[in-house]
């Protein structure tokens, strides 16, 4: 079925945008005219409790692409991609990428990963974007740059790229089939997450040694530390109880805090969640049907198990809390999982392959999660909040961005898809300088289409680097059978 919402691209101005946003029913207020110079909201620079400075409020979100070595090294494609992190103009990034802690956490065979005999190559990798930053834009003291440590969990695939390998926390009766869990496999015992714990320690101390500002005990898309949360039918001391199924972090932070103090921590979290959405007949995602017997769906964090489309926000809060508690100051917002339900997390008008036709225009994903965003900032004023899911906004991603973090709804505005097919997008933003149009990720999503296939990751479509690379004929020639 054709994808029947307006292309952003068709919205020559403002006003239109507005009345397009006006007609979907959903509340995405935007600034009309862009404010320059040291006047802009975008402009500001935010003091972290520790007196570190961010000196601007663009953040780089992590992107991983399937480009490091098989022993988990970057490589020369990974290197451009932390250049561009760099020439960005962003004063706060994210974590770089998700970086597998240990061999049987990686996403794919091609991830990263932090070990004595990769650290040098991270090392490399810092320096490489902090050195670009200088050049181009003098100040490094206001440069915060973070690694995102990850485990995949039920969605690892370590050593093929297409065999799942899942490490998982509990049998999930949808999850299961639809990625092929054995009913059989056993789940990871209380004593395999102690040493994952220590893992992850010792991942930050490499971490700080060269020289990252922070880390990131990544809590979202469905991976390990996102599957704690909804571990509620897990029995034992990581199950069941918001206490149990937050133990894992709660020990991470504790075994960091002993041995690295000086290393600030923060968390990207899927805020809320649905339930997994699959193509329908005529090719548009729907939700799966799922009803225990007391008629709820209890598989899911940030959202309500009796309507598992409603996001319900008071266990989330009592999430922020904790943080707060643990002095984390730093606090990602994502949403969903790229594998079961994309179209929440990145709105997109042209769906990965193993994707869907958009459900809902894609502005109402992007209008949800700035929304929820504004609703936990508002609960929780001193943390410094990253908010995601800006892409798809397109040419008004500024004037979005700017009204929301001029109004407190937001501290930072994340960067995914965009800053892949226009690196320099905040730069010309902060200088004032018309966008250029030419490099405005449109959300064809062939940066997820690639990996899908086993292929590196990148902005075919638009990024020159990519276009003349073998990998973007053997991509036309895989989007040309499906
Ligand atoms: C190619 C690609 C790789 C990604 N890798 C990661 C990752 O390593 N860690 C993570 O937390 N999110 C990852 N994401 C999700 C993005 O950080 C971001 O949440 C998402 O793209 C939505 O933001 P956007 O609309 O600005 O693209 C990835 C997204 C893409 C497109
Ligand atoms: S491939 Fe390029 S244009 Fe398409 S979604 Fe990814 S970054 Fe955007």
């Amino acid at each position: 079925m054709a994808n029947p919402y307006i292309r952003i691209a068709r919205l020559k101005d403002a006003n239109s945008f507005m009345e397009y946003t006006q007609s979907l029913d959903i509340d995405l207020p935007m600034d009309e005219k862009l404010q320059v110079g040291s006047q802009s909201p975008l402009a500001q620079s935010y003091s972290l409790k520790s007196g570190r400075q961010i000196g601007n409020r663009f953040c780089i979100l992590p992107m991983e692409g399937w480009d490091g070595t098989d022993d988990g090294s970057p490589t020369d494609n990974t290197k451009r991609r932390w250049l561009n992190f760099g020439r960005s103009g962003a004063k706060l990034i994210w974590g770089g990428e998700a970086v597998a802690v240990r061999h049987d956490g990686r996403a794919n065979p091609n991830q990263l990963m932090i070990q004595e005999n990769t650290l040098k190559g991270l090392e490399d990798l810092r320096t490489a974007l902090v050195g670009v930053h200088r050049e181009q834009f003098g100040s490094t003291d206001d440069l915060v740059v973070g690694l995102q440590l990850t485990h995949s969990g039920r969605f690892a695939r370590p050593n093929i790229k297409t065999k799942l390998e899942p490490k998982i926390l509990y049998h999930h009766p949808l999850l299961d089939d639809l990625f092929g869990v054995d009913p059989d496999q056993p789940v990871l015992i209380d004593a395999e997450i102690e040493a994952l714990v220590a893992d992850f320690v010792v991942a930050a101390k490499r971490a700080y040694q060269v020289g990252f500002d922070f880390v990131d005990i990544k809590h979202c898309h469905g991976y390990l530390g996102h599957e704690f949360l909804s571990s509620y039918s897990r029995p034992g001391k990581y199950g069941g109880s918001f206490e149990n199924r937050t133990r894992f972090l709660r020990e991470i932070v504790a075994g960091i805090r002993s041995i690295v103090p000086g290393l600030e921590i923060g968390v990207r979290v899927s805020a809320f969640d649905f339930l997994p959405f699959r193509s329908g007949p005529d090719g548009v995602g729907q939700p799966l049907e799922y009803r225990d017997e007391q008629g709820k769906y209890p598989y899911a964090f940030g959202i309500d198990p009796n309507n598992p489309l409603e996001i319900k926000l008071d266990e989330v809060f009592t999430f922020m809390q904790l943080l707060k508690s643990l002095d984390i100051e730093l606090v990602n917002l994502s949403c969903g999982s790229p594998y079961y339900n994309p179209h929440t997390m990145r709105p997109a008008y042209f769906p990965p392959s193993d994707g869907y036709q958009p459900p809902e225009d894609p502005l109402v994903g992007v209008a949800r999660q700035i929304n929820t965003v504004a609703e936990i900032k508002a609960q929780f004023p001193d943390m410094a909040i990253v908010g995601t899911g800006y892409s798809y906004l397109q040419e008004w991603l500024p004037n979005v961005g700017q009204y929301v973090v001029a109004n407190q709804m937001v501290d930072f505005v994340g960067l995914g898809r965009m800053v892949l097919s226009y690196p320099e997008m905040p730069a010309d933003v902060l200088a004032g300088k018309p966008l250029d149009r030419k490099k405005i990720c449109r959300t064809f999503s062939d940066c997820t289409t690639a990996p899908r296939k086993g292929l590196i990751s990148g902005c075919y479509p638009l990024d020159e680097h990519y276009k003349d690379l073998p990998e973007a004929e053997q991509l036309k020639a895989i989007k040309a059978k499906l």
